[in-house]
């Protein structure tokens, strides 16, 4: 580590990984929590609460609204749900930090809260495209400013009311979906969302779970305004996406056998496992489970040879957050990989093809970038530098790569590995990754 905000990973190029361990709690699920336990009647027990960056960056905004908030301690949290009317004005703009969740979600959750507020991001949060969500927001009456070129901050202004729409969603989002129900819970009559093509259904679960009617009806969920939610307990389950570096690493680290253990598999989230699959790799889901709503399983995983797929256009919304991790299996695997349908890993965290190609060549590989993905011959991958651009996954991505490189990979600019997976490089390093920071 060479200061709080420069940390570079070291990985000494071999092994395999073994054991069993459980990976930190699902970051999409714990942001979540976090808003409906607040708005919800009565006090929310949560366990398994991803305690990173990002899901803390939601804990604290809600403090800063006024909501008793205890906690996280192991990953438990307790809530004093204020109810639907109980937020109150933060004296402060809310600093959501790397966390495109927290703004997407809280702009809808805040567009009707009758008070003014604003949003702020670091700066990659903050070229990151918002009129997705505050243009729909527009429609429901919503008084959001952005800067010239739609991004952060978010200044929300109070508004008499809002109304509910029926949106059909250009771009397969969860966020803007969730966005637009949240928003919904403060509009007068229905808002209803259709989404192009399926994507994560965590808030219509957790709505449910929280006592709030929400219709689904094929692409469509539609919610009535002025509703409650009742407190409950949530046992929030492993993230898949943290899951995936274990995954692709056991599947390209020949001699590893690995259990993950308590994963959720919700199928909106499991396109990594089917894609996996079709590469050739020995996954076994194993123990399946309910937990608070959703579905979880310990996962059983050995090495075997990848082969290159073009990889179904479908099963993109369902990995969206994999690609990096999938980008290391298709340069581990024999033959041709072809991404298409992805463009929007172009507006994540880093523009996720540029980046993750550029660091694939830097280690050797013929990977190819192309406007909506990549192409990728499998090869042997060598020692090297490469800078993750601050993006979490792109570093833990490249790290998982060292166990099949010929020579020491160095990641930069990795702190932000603690926006989803805190303690990656000691849980990593324990199952047989060579790893330092
Ligand atoms: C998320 C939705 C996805 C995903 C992000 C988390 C969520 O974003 O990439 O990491 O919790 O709703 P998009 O909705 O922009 O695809």
């Amino acid at each position: 580590m060479n200061s709080s905000n420069s940390i570079d990973f070291h990985v000494k190029p071999g092994g395999r990984l073994q054991g069993r361990l459980r990976v930190p709690g699902d970051k999409s699920i714990s942001h979540r929590s976090i808003m409906f336990g607040a708005l919800a009647e009565g006090v929310t027990h949560i366990t398994g609460f991803l305690e990173g960056d990002d899901a803390l960056a939601t804990l604290n905004a809600f403090r800063q609204m006024g909501v008793r908030i205890e906690g996280p301690e192991g990953g438990r949290v307790t809530i004093q749900g204020v109810g639907m009317q109980g937020l109150k004005a933060p004296k402060e703009p809310l600093d959501v930090g790397n966390s495109g969740t927290s703004m997407r979600l809280l702009c809808g959750l805040l567009a009707g809260q009758g008070f003014e507020v604003t949003l702020t991001g670091d700066s990659s949060l903050s070229g990151r495209p918002m009129r997705r969500v505050t243009a729909p927001l527009a429609k429901m009456g919503a008084n959001i400013e952005t800067t010239a070129a739609g991004t952060a901050p978010l200044v929300i202004h109070p508004v008499d009311h809002l109304q509910g729409i029926d949106y059909q969603m250009p771009v397969a989002s969860a966020q803007v979906k969730s966005c637009l129900l949240l928003a919904g819970l403060y509009a007068q009559g229905q808002t209803s969302t259709t989404e192009p093509a399926p994507t994560r259904d965590h808030t219509e679960r957790m709505m449910r779970g929280f006592g709030y009617e929400i219709q689904r009806e094929g692409a469509t969920a539609t919610l009535t305004g002025g509703g409650r939610f009742v407190a409950c307990d949530l046992d929030i389950p492993g993230d898949i996406s943290s899951s995936a570096f274990f995954l692709v690493g056991a599947a390209i680290a020949e001699g590893s056998d690995l259990l993950l253990e308590h994963v959720g598999i919700n199928p909106t989230r499991i396109g990594v496992i089917n894609i996996l699959r079709e590469m050739g790799a020995d996954i076994e889901v194993l123990n399946q489970r309910d937990a608070g709503g959703e579905p979880v399983a310990d996962l059983h995983l050995r090495s075997s040879q990848l082969k290159g797929i073009k990889i179904p256009e479908d099963q993109v919304p369902l990995a969206i957050d994999e690609f990096p991790a999938l980008f290391i299996a298709a340069a581990c695997a024999k033959g041709e990989t072809i991404l298409t349908g992805a463009e929007e890993l172009r507006v994540k965290e880093s523009d996720r093809i540029q980046v993750m190609a550029d660091g694939l060549v830097a280690l050797g590989i013929d990977a190819r970038p192309t406007p909506d993905g990549m192409i990728i011959q499998g090869g042997q991958l060598k020692g090297g530098t490469v800078d993750s651009h601050g993006d979490h996954r792109i570093a833990m991505s490249f790290a998982i790569a060292a166990l099949r490189a010929s020579g020491e990979i160095t990641i930069t600019d990795c702190a932000n590995v603690n926006t989803s997976f805190p303690g990656f490089v000691s849980l990593a390093a324990g199952a047989g990754l060579k790893i330092t920071s």
